[in-house]
């Protein structure tokens, strides 16, 4: 009998993540017989509960919060666009070592183009945050050739040296001179607001009718920017659950070199969301 191929994601917390869903869902859509499993591990374990995986059989690993500088750090090689974010959320298996990728950015622009009908190119946008999640937007956004991204963030250093990696067209704004900008088109919420206080808040000006609003995280995570960003009149205001099932296809492809249809996948999740945030 052939051992089936073993996949994984590795974080900290790990219990909730929908990814060994979406991927046993590709796999049934395409025909691939794979197992993929959410371990939690933390920066002391990791690299143990990697070897382990490895021992075991795993060819390929996700990686999520809080670990994907230290997938970074610890993969034989990596991909020209994980270096240049300085995060991997992929790992493919390379001999006795670990080759590093990061879908993050892809599965942004992609979700974008594709789900809500926004190419950033020309577009002037605004990245709120600079943290790990912020890094790979950041670095998408400026490939796409936007007219100007804006990063700002509660400690201000880190978004000047975040804009500073990038170069041309990126510039560290403080988050008070948002009192005096103009309407964004694309404002991208990357902060861990959401998670750590329940509350968002910016002015209202920097929203137009057309300003699409965009939170990476979804669920109750999501919700304080999204109600901001329709309080401040944006008529599009969309999670990050796409982005995640988006970055999902694009590992999915580079380890079984076939890329899955993401709309059922789409609905499906979106449904199941919608019914765990009414309580149901
Ligand atoms: P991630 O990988 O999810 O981006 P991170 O690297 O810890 O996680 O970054 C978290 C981001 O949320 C940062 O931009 C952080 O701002 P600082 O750089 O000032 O820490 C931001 N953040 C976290 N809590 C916040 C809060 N209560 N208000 C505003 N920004 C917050």
């Amino acid at each position: 009998m052939t051992a089936r191929l073993q996949y994984a994601v590795f974080g900290q917390p790990i219990a909730h993540s929908l990814s060994p869903r979406i991927h046993a869902m590709f796999g049934t859509q395409l025909g691939i017989a794979l197992d993929y499993r959410a371990i939690a591990a933390g920066h002391d374990d990791f690299m143990r509960a990697l070897d382990a995986f490895a021992r075991e059989g795993g060819v390929g690993a996700n990686v999520t919060l809080p670990l994907k500088q230290d997938a970074a750090a610890l993969c034989s090689s990596v991909s020209a666009r994980a270096r240049r974010c300085g995060s991997v959320n992929t790992l493919i298996r390379a001999g006795t070592g670990w080759r590093g990728d990061s879908t993050d950015g892809s599965g942004f622009l992609r979700d974008l183009a594709e789900n809500h009908a926004f190419e950033p190119h020309g577009h002037r946008c605004l990245l709120l945050g600079a943290g790990g999640a912020a890094r790979a937007v950041a670095f998408a956004l400026a490939d796409a050739d936007v007219a100007h991204l804006a990063i700002a963030n509660r400690t201000h250093e880190r978004a000047r040296a975040l804009a500073a990696a990038i170069g041309v067209k990126v510039r560290a704004i403080g988050w008070s001179d948002l009192a005096a900008a103009d309407p964004f088109d694309l404002i991208v919420h990357a902060t861990a607001a959401g998670h750590a206080t329940g509350k968002f808040n910016a002015p209202a000006r920097i929203v137009a009718t057309q300003t699409l609003c965009y939170d990476l995280s979804y669920g109750h995570a999501a919700a304080p920017f999204l109600r901001w960003a329709r309080a401040a009149g944006a008529k599009h205001a969309v999670d990050g659950l796409g982005m995640l099932i988006e970055q999902a296809a694009d590992a999915f492809a580079i380890w079984h070199g076939r890329r899955p249809d993401t709309g059922p996948i789409h609905a499906a999740l979106r449904h199941d969301l919608a019914a765990s945030l009414s309580g149901a």
